[in-house]
Formats: structure tokens, sequence, C-alpha cells
């Protein structure tokens, strides 16, 4: 990284994303350069992406757009576009953007370094991009500065393509991390003052799944758990040690309707720093719109799962994830959503409008719904939500 000294990032998407980039900034941070706020200021700019639905990618190419005039006047000046965008749009960026000089895919993050020096001794334009094939999990330093809130990723990538979803084709197969390796990253977290842990994964609920270890994701909660419990250190195992506040709390993200399963809420109820909240996207509330979704569940199903955590855990929090306007969804199929969220009362939901994405099976569909039909939808379940949200607040 011969020569930079100041970058600026800015983060779209979802968690994964945000954590991802605490890592590549620790990575330039560890080798000597210094963030800064302003795109101006910078010898290196980085748009770490999403692609989940058009409008994340409309606003990248808006943001990187503006920057063409500030690389006119500053030659040296590299900019790159990271994440799932670089993999959606490789062919489309270097395209409409001739002032971006690298993409790089998720699973290529700590190559990045490199990338810059190429650049730098003229390399020209760099791609680093490994598709739905990637298998690869990015070696970042392990040195993080953390706050008091801390991300560790346990897997990546998604096996499940869901029709609508991009996920599989920008972050590559599901593969998992050796849970050695995540519990000393949390043991590291934990001294170094973290207190909130989230766990990643685009579908936590089937960590272990290829891995030459025997574990799966309610064995990987519980060897956390009797980690956090030896906090802090020279404690005897299993001993409450003095000082010990039971202050760690541990929470995870994604969990999908289809692999969660009553021995998970069991372990949330009794691992005390496992926390009681459960996000499970339901994404519609009619059989046939699931069936078309490819999530491999039924509404049935889905309603003995909250009811089942609720009698398991009754001081849970449960939200989702609801598409509307999915090719083919009826005023019915509308109408069995609202049903079911009425029914259910989520304590919180996130409402999308389908946006069809190229490479996806769903975009074969013929996107039927009018874009006022799913803003309709979308204002209509929202607002039931909220008066849900609202109103179990105040109970
Ligand atoms: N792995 C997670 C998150 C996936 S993306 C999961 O399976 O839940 C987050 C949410 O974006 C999804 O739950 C879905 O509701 C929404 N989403 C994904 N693709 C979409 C699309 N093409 N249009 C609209 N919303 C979409
Ligand atoms: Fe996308 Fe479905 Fe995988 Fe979630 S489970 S990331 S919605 S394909
Ligand atoms: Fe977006 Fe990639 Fe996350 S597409 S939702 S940033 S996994």
């Amino acid at each position: 990284m011969n020569k930079f000294k100041r970058f600026y990032i800015r983060t779209f998407g979802c968690q994964m994303n945000e954590h991802d980039s605490e890592r590549v900034r620790d990575m330039f941070v560890q080798a000597g350069c210094t963030l800064t706020e302003k795109t101006e200021n910078a010898d290196v700019i980085i748009f770490n992406t999403c692609s989940v639905r058009k409008h994340a990618e409309d606003r990248v190419y808006g943001k990187v757009g503006t920057l063409a005039e500030l690389k006119a006047k500053k030659p040296g000046l590299i900019i790159g576009i990271i994440g799932c965008m670089a993999e959606a749009q490789r062919h489309e960026i270097f395209a409409r953007l001739p002032h971006v000089d690298f993409l790089c895919g998720p699973a290529d993050l700590d190559r990045i370094p490199g990338i810059i020096s190429k650049i730098r001794n003229g390399a020209g334009r760099i791609a680093y991009l490994e598709g739905y094939k990637s298998k690869r999990i990015p070696a970042f330093p392990e040195e993080r500065n953390a706050g008091h809130a801390g991300f560790v990723k346990i897997m990546e990538g998604c096996d499940n393509f869901c029709s609508y979803c991009i996920v599989p084709y920008v972050r590559g197969r599901e593969r998992s991390r050796l849970s050695k390796d995540i519990l000393d990253e949390i043991k590291k977290l934990i001294e170094s003052g973290v207190r909130k842990i989230t766990l990643l994964g685009q579908n936590v609920n089937s960590y272990g799944k290829g891995l030459k270890e025997k574990i799966d994701f309610v064995e990987l909660l519980t060897k956390i758990d009797k980690l956090t419990s030896l906090h802090p250190r020279g404690a005897t195992p299993g001993v409450p040690p003095l000082g010990w506040r039971g202050d760690i709390k541990i929470n995870f993200l994604t969990s999908h309707p289809k692999d969660a399963s009553v021995e998970l809420f069991k372990a949330m109820r009794d691992l005390r720093s496992v926390s009681k909240i459960l996000h499970l996207p339901l994404q519609s509330g009619s059989d046939k719109i699931l069936k078309r979704m490819n999530r491999k569940y039924t509404v049935a199903k889905y309603k003995k799962l909250i009811k089942s955590f609720r009698d398991i855990i009754t001081d849970g929090n449960v939200s989702s994830d609801i598409i509307v306007g999915f090719p083919g969804e009826k005023e019915i199929d509308f109408k069995d959503t609202l049903n079911v969220v009425r029914e259910l009362r989520f304590d919180a939901a996130y409402v999308f409008k389908y946006s069809p994405r190229s490479i996806t099976k769903a975009a074969k569909f013929k996107d039927d719904v009018s874009l006022e039909e799913k803003e309709k939808r979308h204002a209509l379940l929202l607002k039931l939500q909220r008066d849900i949200s609202s109103s179990k607040k105040c109970q």
C-alpha cells in the first residue's frame, strides 16, 4: 500500500456488509493508514455495496458517479467498489463508471491492499471476483478495533436459492468457520471489552454443514455460552467468577424457517448469554407465493414455529421480513399475508417491495404487480405492523 495515507469507506446493505467494512477498515488502520470522513481528503475511496434490491445499486451508481470530477482533479486517487454489487454488476460497473479502478467481491476483501499496490504500480483496472462458486473466507488480520458491540462471522454464503434472491450468486456457497476460530475470536473480543456479540451468517441455522468437525448451530451456541460464563480470565471453569456481571449478550442473524427448530428455542431459553431475540423471515403469508419463492415451508409450519417459540420463551421478541408484490401475488395472497401478520403480532417486521434481480429464477416470472400496487401493499402492511408494534410496546 505504498504512499497511500488516507482512506474513505462507505457501506450499503446488511450487517454482514457492515462487518466486512469494519474488517477492511481495521486492516488499513493497522497498515498505518487513516480513516477520513470526507471523500475529497482521501487517497483511496471504497464503496462496500449491496445488490439485494435495484434501489441499493442505483444509490451506488449515483454516489460513485459524482466522484468523476474529484478523480479528474486528483488523478492518483483510487476508487474501488467492493462487496455484493461488485459481483452482480461486474460488467456494468466498469462500463458505466470509467473512473472506478477496482472491483472486489466479498470473498476477496483481504486482497484489497495487494490490489491497491498493483494499481499504484501501473497495473490498470483490476477485478477480483469469485462469484457464486466462491468458497473462500477472507483472512483478515486478527486485531480488531471493536467498541462495546462486535460482529463475529460464523458462516457465509447461502445454498437456499430463494427464487427472488441474489445473495447466493454474490456471496457464494455456504461455508462455516471452525468453532475453535470462532471461540478464539469471541474470547479476544470479550477481553477487549466487547459486551454484545452478534453472530452473523446468511443462514445461521445451517452452521456446521460441510465442516469435518461434527457440530451444529445449537452446539456452537452452547460452547459460546460456556466461554462467556468463564469470563473474566482466571475463573474456575463453570463457577461464576468474582466480578462476573452476566452482562455478555449473544445475538444471531439470520435464521431460516425451514431449519429453525424447537432445540434452538430451548437453547435460547436455557443459555443465559444468548438473547431471546429471533429474526425469522416469513416473506409471504400465502402458500402459493411461498412455493414460487422456493422457501420450502408452509404458512402452517411457520405459524407452528412461532407458537412453539412463544411457548418455550414467554418473554421473547420475534421479528420478520416480508416481500410484497412478488410475481403472481394476487389481492387474495396479499390479504393472506395481512392476516398472518395480524395473527402472529411480530414485534417488528421489515417490509420490502419486490425488486427483480436479473440472475435469479424469479426474474423469469412476469413482474405483474404494478409499482403503484406494490406501493399500496407496502404502505398497508407497514401501517398494520406499526400499529401492532406500538400496541405491543404499550402493553
Ligand atoms: N439471509 C437473510 C437475508 C436476506 S436479504 C435471509 O434469508 O433472511 C434480506 C431480506 O431482503 C430478505 O429476507 C428479503 O425479505 C429481502 N429481499 C431479498 N431479495 C429481495 C428482492 N429481490 N426484492 C425485494 N426484497 C428482497
Ligand atoms: Fe436469500 Fe433465501 Fe438465502 Fe436468505 S435464505 S440469503 S433470502 S436465498
Ligand atoms: Fe445486500 Fe449482500 Fe447483504 S446483497 S443484503 S449486502 S449479503
